[in-house]
């Protein structure tokens, strides 16, 4: 058990767990972009751990770019923008992959997929470490993803609770109260 501000949270997926399923993801897309020279894509901070250790897990060509994704609550009709920011190499002909820690309602992904479509990419698809299927509301679907998970707050491998516990080696599940 650890205790992160004010919660508690128990360990749920271990390390040596996380490193093996880590292993067999990048297998499979060592496989499917044997010649294509991917362009993976991390979206900070959450992924940063992951994709770390997916990136190092591939056995072909690629490379990896981070990017930054702000939401702004504005005042037009829509409310929320997000803006690619850092992101600096072409996409157009690229085969891309995008990185994500968590899929959760899916908002953050569904607005970078389409800026990543509208700069011509050759392909793009989604590597995540985790999904909360219970909790998807957009359109998005994750092409490679390592655990689904319920729809409760986790920590570690890079995933914070107000910016703490990203170290944590193990996942870590929220302790429900009482
Ligand atoms: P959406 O709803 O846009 O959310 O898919 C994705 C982002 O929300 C954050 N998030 C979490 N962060 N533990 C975390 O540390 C969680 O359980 C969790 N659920 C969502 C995360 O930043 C992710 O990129
Ligand atoms: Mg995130």
């Amino acid at each position: 058990m650890v205790k992160v501000h004010d919660k508690y949270f128990e360990p749920y997926l271990k390390e040596a767990t996380i490193r093996a399923r880590v292993g067999e993801i990048g297998a499979h897309i060592s496989a499917d972009y044997s010649d294509k020279k991917p362009l993976l894509i991390g979206i900070l901070n959450g992924s940063f751990v992951f994709a770390a250790d997916l990136f190092r897990s591939l056995t072909i060509d690629a490379e990896i770019s981070f990017i930054k994704l702000a939401s702004y609550k504005g005042t037009s009709t829509t409310g929320h923008v997000v803006t690619a920011i850092g992101l600096e190499e072409q996409l157009a002909g690229r085969h891309i992959i995008i990185v994500e820690d968590i899929i959760d309602t899916g908002k953050t992904l569904h607005s970078f997929l389409l800026e990543v479509h509208n700069r011509q990419a050759a392909s793009v698809a989604i590597a995540t470490f985790l999904t909360k299927p219970a909790a998807l509301r957009y359109d998005v679907k994750a092409d490679y993803c390592a655990f689904e998970i319920e729809d409760k707050f986790v920590v570690g491998y890079g995933l914070d609770y107000d910016g703490y516990g990203r170290n944590l080696p193990d996942l870590h599940m929220i302790r429900e109260e009482g």
